[in-house]
């Protein structure tokens, strides 16, 4: 049975049984604990919580998932998978164990010509909680299992939660008896490879804390109702349905395989080691494709840097089976082609999505062959210095200068039966880290323990947010806080952290930063410096008290700065047209990658498939300036995902979860799902103007412009250099570029002309110098102080034309340049002196002394400095004296 049908059949199955069936979220949920979705229940989360009304009792969905905690057992099992999809059904507060008990039994026990994945009921094992006796007797009522294939487990098998505080359960799991061929007899307690688990049903109950219930920690308390949260593993099923070996070689992964097979001209199956390759390139370029199809871009940190490490480890497998070119294009083609049934999303934005990933194999291939020479040669040096641990600052100096990652590092060094000092590394990294986030961290939250903040959000729930409408706004305060801990007032001159019912001022999000302001009360007044949302949903006020106090319950006045609010409102509203404008330039492959808008200044970042062309930069500033002159009023209004998507608004990646999205049209020209404040009418931004470009990465390219008023002072500030120039060459501005090229010009005919005098003086003198030779017991000696302001590559050819007009006789040139408190100086021989053993190096040493300087070189021309030119005459006479002596 192929994948797409499990998936289909899954889905049908529990819509006949009352769910709404719900398309998959984003990898990129903005969850801050998460770095990718991990699990079905994710999208889900605020209705187990309670935090918002489930809108239906039921739901079914096949959610796309990425862990990589087991990255390096890819490959090796039969079932781990990178990105994997999880089918599942879910019951806020609706049935509970029995419904989800009965519903999975029959689905996997059904036969296939009833719509069933027809699996052996004979085969089918469950474990349950070590004190679930009621789920042990449901899996013998509702589904005749027999107890001897019911098998208890304790919390660190079966109980799940989502790593992190949040809702959790106990859990019963169904495997599949592979046969006997495949491992021990005994179920899943002894043996979890020959019975494999298909499907996790969790029974999310509680409420939990930082501690998991795994690790003993009590559970916190009871969610607000019962639910139901199960995982089938999609890929698993397959590789048992499909009746192939493991899940690499399923209808949807293999074909990636053959593709492997094909370029590199090797057998899947031959020899463990290239099927380990076969299988991780397999693994990681259907996660890569989909990765970069949920908005991921290679990066150093997070998921940027999962995503990078994910493609270097394709590339690296590639070459270790032989293949040098680069193929990630090739492979993400039939990635596309196995995937897109299923998500159609990734054939439309294919272009895009290949041209992530052609340029971080470009870049990687240049990093390995630069970085490759760095590792041998230090693995050599290990080596040959009888260690089996590479250093850790060269692992770091490998990360930093050349982009190794750190676990090629360790791979290639496995390779060549070496160890790496990793925490010499991890301790560079983390100096490294500090000195880089010293200044972001205090900013941003910076709070390893979350707890109040969460506390104060199950209390009493988000943020209201007035700023749309409203820059000034009564409020209450309902949280204080100082170093992430509850405070009961702040006084006079502190500063701290407020939470408000309701704010007037917009939290960072968005890439808008926050607003700034005043609360007062009376007889107190309150600075905002920045808001952030610390915990989704809840506005975090950073403050510092002016006058009088400020305690629970006070009741302010919020002033947000208008003028700065405007200015950045525009800057927010000039991002939304410059993206416009440059898909319009480039189409859909040059899709957002960050962007900032502060007051004035706006940066928008954007992935392109090539170089940015100044042409195009042009046209996008001239298009988006024609565009204001329109004076389109700006639209915003709240609508279902669905409608917004149907009128072609731009979502960006990693859309915060909800059914319900603001958009902001500006026209038919722009409209994008977006939470951040805007101005009303698109002439109010006056001017955007255009100030850099730039790349800064992996294909990712930057924009900066400056809007309204500050493009305003910066044409001027461009107007007044132009006519200070124009004043300064006394021309017509539009005459410069030739006057100021034809006066380089000018002073490049000049420079070359001094430079031809000065050499000419130079060997003019030298005819003086030669001449004035004096002999040394059979060698030509000139030894002279030189006062001209020469430099020292005027010196040497100064020292090498004497030495020429000494002729062949035995000759040694030294000159002596004193400037101000310092002497250089510049010794050469001929090949008649060296052979008397006079060798210009040796010289230069000794005669240094008498200068207090040091110098070296070669034996035919060599130089010191030092710092005492009083001392040339001395060394003068020791340079006569070596000569005499022979010096060696
Ligand atoms: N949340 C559970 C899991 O991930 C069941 O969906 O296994």
């Amino acid at each position: 049975m192929q994948t797409h049908e499990i998936r289909e059949r899954f889905l049908r199955h529990f819509e006949a049984n009352g769910h709404t069936r719900v398309p998959s979220a984003s990898l990129i949920l903005d969850d801050p604990n998460l770095l990718f979705v991990n699990a079905g229940m994710v999208q889900f989360k605020p209705y187990f919580l309670g935090e918002v009304p489930p809108p239906y009792p039921r739901a079914t969905s096949v959610q796309k998932c990425v862990r990589t905690g087991d990255i390096d057992e890819v490959g090796k099992t039969t079932r781990h998978n990178t990105f994997f999809q999880m089918a599942g059904n879910f019951s806020f507060g609706d049935y509970f164990k029995e419904g989800a008990i009965a519903q999975a039994w029959d689905l996997v026990t059904k036969p296939q010509s009833e719509g069933g994945y027809g699996f052996d009921p004979k085969r089918i094992w469950t474990t349950v909680y070590n004190d679930d006796a009621e789920s042990a007797r449901l899996w013998q009522s509702v589904a005749g299992l027999p107890p001897e294939r019911i098998q208890y487990r304790d919390a660190t098998d079966n109980y799940w939660d989502m790593g992190v505080a949040g809702p959790g359960g106990p859990c019963s799991e169904i495997y599949y008896d592979r046969g006997p061929e495949y491992g021990r007899e005994g179920g899943p307690v002894v043996d979890e490879d020959r019975y494999l688990e298909i499907w996790n049903l969790v029974f999310m109950q509680d409420i939990r804390g930082d501690g998991s219930p795994k690790d003993g920690y009590p559970v916190l308390g009871e969610l607000p109702s019962k639910n139901i949260d199960t995982g089938l593993g999609v890929e698993r099923v397959a590789f048992l349905l499909q009746g192939v070996d493991n899940v690499y070689e399923t209808d949807l992964v293999r074909p990636v395989i053959d593709k492997a097979e094909e370029l590199s001209g090797r057998t899947y199956g031959e020899n463990h080691a290239d099927d380990v390759r076969f299988r991780v390139i397999a693994d990681h370029a259907r996660s890569g494709v989909m990765l970069i199809g949920d908005g991921v871009t290679p990066g150093n940190e997070a998921r940027g840097y999962v995503l990078r490490r994910l493609l270097r480890r394709i590339v690296r497998s590639v070459r270790l089976l032989g293949v040098h070119e680069a193929v990630l294009p090739e492979f993400a083609a039939v990635v596309r082609d196995a995937m897109s049934p299923s998500y159609p999303e990734i054939a439309r934005d294919f272009e895009r999505i290949s041209d992530v990933m052609r340029i971080e194999e470009e870049t990687f291939l240049a990093t390995l062959s630069s970085g490759s020479k760095i590792f041998d040669a230090a693995a050599e040096r290990t080596k040959r210095a009888g260690s089996a641990v590479l250093p850790g600052d060269k692992a770091f100096q490998l990360h930093d200068t050349y982009g190794f990652p750190i676990d090629l590092t360790l791979e290639m060094a496995a390779e060549q039966g070496l160890k790496v000092d990793e925490d010499g590394f991890r301790t560079l990294m983390e100096e490294q880290r500090q000195r880089a986030k010293a200044d972001a961290a205090a900013r941003k939250s910076g709070h390893g323990d979350l707890s109040e903040y969460r506390s104060l959000l199950d209390t009493h729930g988000e943020t209201e947010f007035l700023g749309y409408t409203d820059l000034e706004a009564g409020c209450r305060v309902i949280g204080l806080l100082s170093g992430g801990a509850s405070v009961p007032r702040l006084g006079e001159g502190e500063r701290g952290e407020l939470v408000l019912d309701r704010t007037p001022f917009y939290a960072e999000s968005g890439g808008q930063i926050a607003d700034t302001g005043t609360l007062y009360g009376s007889g107190t007044q309150v600075r905002v410096h920045d808001v952030q949302k610390i915990v989704p949903g809840l506005s975090v006020h950073r403050v510092e008290v002016v006058a009088g106090e400020v305690g629970l319950d006070d009741k302010l006045t919020g002033s947000v700065d208008s003028d700065r609010r405007l200015s950045i409102a525009r800057s927010h509203s000039a991002t939304h047209l410059v993206h416009a404008a440059v898909r319009g330039a480039y189409g859909q492959r040059a899709a957002q990658a960050g962007s900032l808008n502060s007051p004035g200044r706006m940066r928008f970042d954007f992935t392109s498939p090539g170089a940015v062309s100044a042409d195009v930069l042009t046209e996008v500033e001239e298009e988006v300036n024609e565009y204001l002159l329109q004076d389109t009023p700006v639209e915003s209004y709240v609508t279902s995902k669905d409608k917004a998507f149907e009128l072609g608004a731009i979502a960006l990646f990693g859309e915060k979860y909800g059914n319900q999205v603001r958009v902001i049209d500006m026209g038919e020209y722009s409209r994008e799902l977006c939470g951040g404040t805007h101005v009303d009418r698109i002439g109010q931004l006056g001017l955007v103007k255009l100030v850099s470009d730039s790349s800064i990465g992996s294909g990712v390219h930057r924009i900066e412009a400056l809007v309204g008023t500050d493009a305003l002072r910066h044409v001027r500030k461009e107007q007044l250099l132009v006519s200070e120039l124009a004043n300064t060459f006394k021309v017509p501005t539009d005459q410069l570029p030739d006057r100021i090229s034809d006066v380089l010009g000018r002073l490049r005919d000049a420079e070359k002309e001094i430079e031809r005098l000065r050499t000419e003086r130079i060997l003019a003198s030298a005819g003086t110098l030669a001449a004035g030779a004096e002999d040394v017991d059979g060698v030509a000696v000139v030894a002279e102080k030189v006062t001209e302001d020469i430099d020292a590559q005027a010196a040497r050819s100064l020292a090498s034309e004497v030495r020429n007009r000494l002729g062949s006789r035995p000759s040694v040139v030294a000159l002596f340049l004193p400037d101000g408190q310092k002497v250089s100086f510049v010794i050469g021989t001929n090949a008649a002196a060296r052979d008397k053993g006079l060798a210009a190096g040796e010289l230069v040493r000794s005669v240094s002394e008498a200068v207090d300087g040091r110098g070296g070189g070669k034996a035919d021309m060599a130089q010191g400095g030092g710092t005492n030119p009083a001392g040339i005459d001395e060394a003068i006479g020791m340079l006569r004296r070596a000569v005499r002596d022979g010096v060696a």
